[in-house]
């Protein structure tokens, strides 16, 4: 038996001393004392189920290029940053269908992830053969789909919206929208272009707040039509969040999902000079100060229940695509291996959320929405063993030249934090331990994934 020792145990709701017994990569006891062949001392540190990113695009063909990090690269990024699971999106190629696009992702995930993985699928081009493809989907384990309110190629319609939130949450799934504004984004960016402006802030003024808060409401009243149950990906806005809340006062089953950057990082960053913006161009854009309060104030309050990345790295190579036009930068930016130790340094040391309310965006409500509690997402006797050991008093300069993920920048360059992830362990496989990499090549599985589990 493998023993995790004298560690501070940390789950969505408590938090207590305990030893933690591992055997046949999953949990088998919880208990002062024990005792095993092989050892990790967690003395003065913090033991918590590993983090779920239910947000990522590992290798994904968009804006014309591909992003930088694929499920080898990306997961071994992700396991540094205490990150056992990830949901990658699955895109739908035009004239395909829903399984085409799974089986393309699961060609380059098998035999490549160091950790485990599943697929939300992004359906890109409805029809009736499509819509009946979902519920054999589901069976077969992917119980998640997004749909894009915007982006030429990626968009869909609300009559699409009605029927996939209708056919999903019948069988037990779970919807995610991007929610922003075309047209609004289209007008705005074509009086922008003929004006000459073409620098990167212009992403941002293309794409106003109430692009999101438009999209948000008309998802949520679609949602409410058909008793669906909505997750809104990467909230960025107040009003986004003020709209969110209203329905579910209603009693509408709508979720939200934010991430560190619209919790963290200023829409002023895209003036950066020589084209230093660019690292920040992703969509939603990067917001302002009081948009920030409120999304920390939506995950203190409940409203907003999940954290991902949007882990999407492009190297500055490729952001240049758009040097004489914003409009051609791809969108996106890398996040994976740094969500949970700036959500621990900038939330739970600064006080802004508790360390319990952590784990619960970042591991199990991710794992009880997309459908794998309590394998995955908790400290429990049967779970699988996917722990993360985090050192509080660790003290790290975030730097592009320490981190692992596949792109030669981070947002976060020179950010200090307090606290980082020491271990990562994947189905009691020790993956990475002080700073040196166990992984294995391919040990990552697929989790197929069941029905949502409802928050409230
Ligand atoms: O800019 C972003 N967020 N890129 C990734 C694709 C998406 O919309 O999530
Ligand atoms: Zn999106
Ligand atoms: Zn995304």
């Amino acid at each position: 038996m493998l023993v995790i020792k004298n560690g501070k145990i940390a789950t969505a709701s408590e938090i207590f001393e305990a030893d933690i017994g591992i055997e046949d990569g999953k949990i088998v006891a919880i208990a002062r004392d024990l005792k095993g062949e092989e050892v990790i001392d967690a003395g003065g540190k913090i033991v918590m189920p590993g983090m779920i990113d239910g947000h990522t695009h590992m290798a994904m063909p968009f804006m014309g290029t591909f992003s930088s990090d694929d499920f080898e690269t990306g997961t071994k990024a992700a396991a540094f940053g205490g990150v056992t699971t990830i949901i990658n999106f699955a895109i739908q190629e035009k004239g395909k269908g829903l399984k085409d696009a799974i089986e393309v992702e699961d060609s380059k995930a098998k035999g490549k992830a160091f950790i485990d993985y599943a697929f939300h699928v992004a359906i890109t081009d409805m029809r009736e053969d499509v819509l009946a493809e979902i519920p054999e989907v589901m069976k077969n384990g992917v119980t998640s789909f997004k749909l894009f309110m915007t982006y030429e190629g990626l968009m869909v319609t609300d009559d699409v919206l009605l029927e996939v939130l209708d056919v999903v949450t019948k069988n037990g799934g779970l919807v995610g929208v991007h929610a922003e504004n075309y047209y609004i984004i289209k007008f705005l960016t074509k009086r922008l272009l003929a004006e000459g402006k073409t620098d990167p802030i212009y992403h941002a003024y293309s794409r106003p707040n109430c692009c999101e808060e438009e999209a948000v409401n008309r998802a949520c009243i679609i949602t409410q039509i058909v008793n669906g149950r909505l997750y809104v990906v990467h909230l960025s806005t107040a009003e986004g969040l003020e709209r969110i809340e209203e329905f579910q006062k209603r009693g509408v089953r709508v979720y939200a999902e934010t991430c560190p950057q619209y919790l963290l990082l200023d829409e002023e960053l895209y003036k950066e000079p020589d084209f230093g913006g660019a690292k920040y161009v992703m969509s939603p854009p990067l917001r302002r100060e009081k948009d920030r309060r409120a999304l920390w104030d939506g995950i203190r309050r409940g409203t907003i229940q999940l954290i991902g990345s949007d882990h999407c790295p492009f190297f500055m190579e490729q952001k240049e695509m758009g040097k004489d036009d914003f409009t051609k930068i791809p969108n996106g930016a890398p996040g994976v291996e740094t969500t949970l130790p700036l959500l621990f340094s900038e939330g739970v040391v600064k006080g802004r959320i508790t360390l319990n309310r952590l784990v619960e965006v970042f591991s199990t409500n991710p794992a009880k929405l997309y459908g794998m509690y309590p394998k995955k997402g908790t400290i429990a006797i049967g779970s699988d063993a996917d722990i993360v050991i985090l050192d509080p008093k660790k003290e790290v300069t975030l730097s592009v030249d320490m981190l692992h993920q596949n792109v030669d920048y981070t947002p976060y360059e020179g950010w200090k934090v307090k606290g980082y992830p020491v271990v990562t362990i994947v189905r009691g496989k020790v993956v990475c331990e002080e700073g040196e990499f166990y992984g294995e090549k391919g040990y990552g599985e697929f989790v197929p994934r069941k029905e949502a589990i409802d928050l409230w």
